[in-house]
């Protein structure tokens, strides 16, 4: 039986180990991230995050960890998040908890965006619905645009944005998201290129596979 949370934390102690005393970290959202922040703490470094929600940066302030804004601390050394599901070519799926529209800005505010894994994670063709966040307004006609979304049963993302599932073809994900990107309404999809990911962190059991894309 594979211990899931005993992969989280292990993948997020690596992901720990990249980070730098002085560094500008960006914070991500979820279960593994959760470990990260405990691993992170326990460093001890000096350093300045930014936080992808408020439920990460409340519990990284509890830790110790110092949050300031992405509007402070300009350009980001690391930004170190989970992920629902990424491919082979490195392809993420995220936004499973409702962040990724806050997760991608501070990934691509980094010079290096660390995704970390369980075992689960990785797969050969996406199982997962792509996540959106859509604006209120037009709600009926993005919805229909955009065909196949469904809302969330999850409250509004902290800019108030309405989440959505879209489960459309994902067998080009470079199409797919940009089909996502072309329709009026959407806030942000939770499809990653490749190109915005670094590294991918993944834990299997007690080993470590640390795939470097950039
Ligand atoms: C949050 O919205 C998501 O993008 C998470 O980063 C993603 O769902 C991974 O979460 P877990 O670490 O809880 O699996």
């Amino acid at each position: 039986m594979v211990d899931l949370e005993a992969e989280k934390a292990a993948a997020a102690r690596a992901a720990a180990a990249l980070v730098q005393d002085g560094m500008k970290v960006g914070l991500g959202t979820g279960s593994t991230v959760a470990h990260l922040l405990t691993a992170l703490a326990e460093r001890g470094l000096s350093v300045r995050c930014v936080s992808t929600s408020p439920r990460t940066e409340d519990v990284a302030r509890s830790l110790g960890l110092e949050v300031a804004t992405l509007e402070d601390l300009g350009r980001l050394d690391i930004a170190i998040d989970g992920t629902d599901e990424v491919d082979d070519t490195g392809w993420l799926i995220k936004g499973g908890g409702g962040a990724h529209t806050r997760e991608k800005i501070v990934a691509a505010a980094a010079d290096r965006f660390v995704v970390m894994a369980d075992s689960t994670k990785p797969v050969a063709a996406f199982t997962w619905p792509v996540p959106l966040e859509l604006l209120e307004f037009g709600l009926s006609s993005t919805i229909s645009l955009l065909g196949e979304a469904q809302l969330r049963d999850l409250p509004r993302s902290p800019d108030g944005g309405v989440l959505a599932f879209w489960r459309g073809d994902l067998t080009d994900p470079a199409a797919a998201a940009a089909f996502l990107s072309s329709v009026p309404g959407v806030v942000d999809h939770g499809l990653f290129p490749p190109s915005m990911v670094s590294d991918v962190i993944i834990a299997r059991g007690p080993e470590i596979e640390h795939r470097r894309l950039a």
